[in-house]
């Protein structure tokens, strides 16, 4: 199992000013964090409680579907474009980055086992999609446009764009280069699958897009990549079993969790993950969005306005250190680091005995690896020392098993830290205005009266 260490945040290691006596904390939030914890577990079944998300590790007939799918397709395609944006794509990109071979893309065919290559458009910048639309052999690609809503605008103007494309280059048979993944019902795109035909998979009902990695949303690009979705829905299956714990003292979730929001209490509201392995470099990106947009919140459950959510931010080790550890050391004492430390890496790069009458000399017959390791247990004490606090998450290795199990503990310690805010986790309405008025600007039909308004707003 991957584990957790927290006592840098324990006064006895930053001192009381900055620290938690952790054990007193733990014991005074022993049964709140029971009752959150066992009305989590009591509810994952109920529908309009948003927590389906829980149960994705279980979902057998899904997965031999996706993986009957993906083999039917194995070597047709040379790439696989994704278009989606926020929770329908930042899942996707973490894990692919982190379970793939690194540099996939520039790998040939039989180096990927005849797996395509896979891109992502997560964005709308005119410059990047013309120059991938340049690099790309349509006929080869498949793409697979995913969208809850069905409606974003963002992906949805990219996949005109590309269904137009291939209906001029392939005519008919372009239906076979699209796989959507959507709401089962409702949304723009669920009508535009029905009349075209274009095979499908369902974003789950009770599923927010940040949490639907673990649905089609991700299974799908993964097994396409030939990724083993089994390891990886082990890890869930077996973190889930441990979360299921009301005990705080052997729940790592609600541990984490707990610390968060008292650190919060105390000042110290920016979340920071940084990851000392570059193929978890993404984990923080979908952690920025997980966090952010659960947390982050108006109103509490009883409709008071309480503007609460701590800020999270992403950093990478060792890089960040040469850039942001300098404040995170001697800059204000407002943040919670999050460092995750992995034990091993698949491969072992030594560094060779040259260079023996400079002052680098004591690096050669080292290995790489310890040379990362060293560098997150330098940075641990180094920010303990200035008596900032820090957690770290240790990860046996970078694989399928341990990645469901990091992924699923940090939504598990999400649904947690919503409770303790007594806030809604699963909405967003901040994101929702967003996109409402994008339709609006873009004279979308039956937003004409919010257009008005903000082209007044523009104007001012
Ligand atoms: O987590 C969320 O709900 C959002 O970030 C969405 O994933 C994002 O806005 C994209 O929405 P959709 O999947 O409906 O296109």
């Amino acid at each position: 199992m991957i584990n957790f260490d927290w006592k840098n945040v324990d006064a006895s290691a930053i001192g009381e000013e900055h620290g938690l006596d952790v054990k007193k904390e733990f014991s005074e939030y022993k049964e709140k964090i029971s009752e959150i914890v066992s009305d989590l577990y009591s509810s994952r079944d109920i529908s309009g409680k948003w927590l389906a998300w829980m149960n994705l590790g279980y979902k057998d007939e899904l997965i031999k579907e996706i993986n009957e799918y993906a083999r039917g397709l194995k070597g047709k395609f040379d790439n696989l474009l994704i278009l989606g944006i926020g929770g329908s794509a930042l899942g996707g990109i973490c894990v692919t980055e982190a379970l793939l071979k690194p540099y996939w893309n520039l790998l040939d065919k039989d180096q990927r086992n005849g797996y395509p290559r896979i891109f992502f458009v997560d964005n709308i910048d005119p410059d990047q999609i013309n120059g991938l639309l340049d690099i790309l052999d349509l006929k080869k690609t498949l793409v697979n446009v995913i969208t809850k809503s069905g409606t974003t605008a963002e992906t949805m103007s990219v996949f005109m764009i590309l269904e137009e494309r291939l209906e001029k280059e392939l005519g008919s048979s372009s239906k076979e280069n699209i796989v959507t993944t959507t709401d089962k019902n409702k949304g723009i795109l669920r009508k535009i699958t029905e009349n075209k035909g274009y095979k499908s998979f369902i974003v789950p009902d009770d599923v927010g897009g940040r949490f639907s990695v673990f649905s089609a949303v991700g299974l799908l690009p993964f097994a396409l990549t030939g990724i083993d979705i089994s390891e990886i829905l082990k890890g869930i299956k077996n973190m889930d079993n441990e979360l299921q714990n009301t005990d705080l003292e052997k729940n790592i979730a609600a541990q984490n969790a707990l610390i968060h929001y008292l650190m919060d209490k105390k000042g110290k509201n920016i979340s920071v993950m940084m990851p000392y392995s570059s193929r978890l470099r993404f984990v923080s990106d979908w952690y920025v969005q997980l966090w952010a947009e659960s947390l982050g919140k108006e109103v509490d459950l009883n409709g008071n306005r309480v503007n609460v959510g701590p800020t999270p931010v992403k950093a990478l080790g060792a890089t960040d250190q040469h850039s942001q550890i300098q404040l995170y050391n001697e800059g204000p004492n407002d943040k919670l680091i999050n460092f995750i430390r992995v034990t091993e890496f698949d491969t072992e790069l030594k560094i060779p005995q040259v260079l023996q009458d400079t002052g680098i000399a004591y690096l050669g017959g080292k290995v790489v690896n310890d040379l990362m390791n060293a560098e997150a247990d330098a940075t641990r004490v180094a920010v303990t020392d200035y008596k900032k606090p820090n957690v770290t998450i240790n990860i046996p290795r970078v694989n399928g098993y341990y990645l469901g199990q990091l992924l699923y503990m940090l939504e598990v310690q999400t649904a947690i830290a919503g409770a303790l805010y007594n806030i809604d986790t699963f909405n967003q309405p901040g994101v929702e205005q967003g996109k409402n008025y994008t339709y609006a600007l873009m004279g979308g039909k039956g937003y004409e009266k919010t257009a008005e308004e903000l082209k007044q707003k523009l104007h001012n």
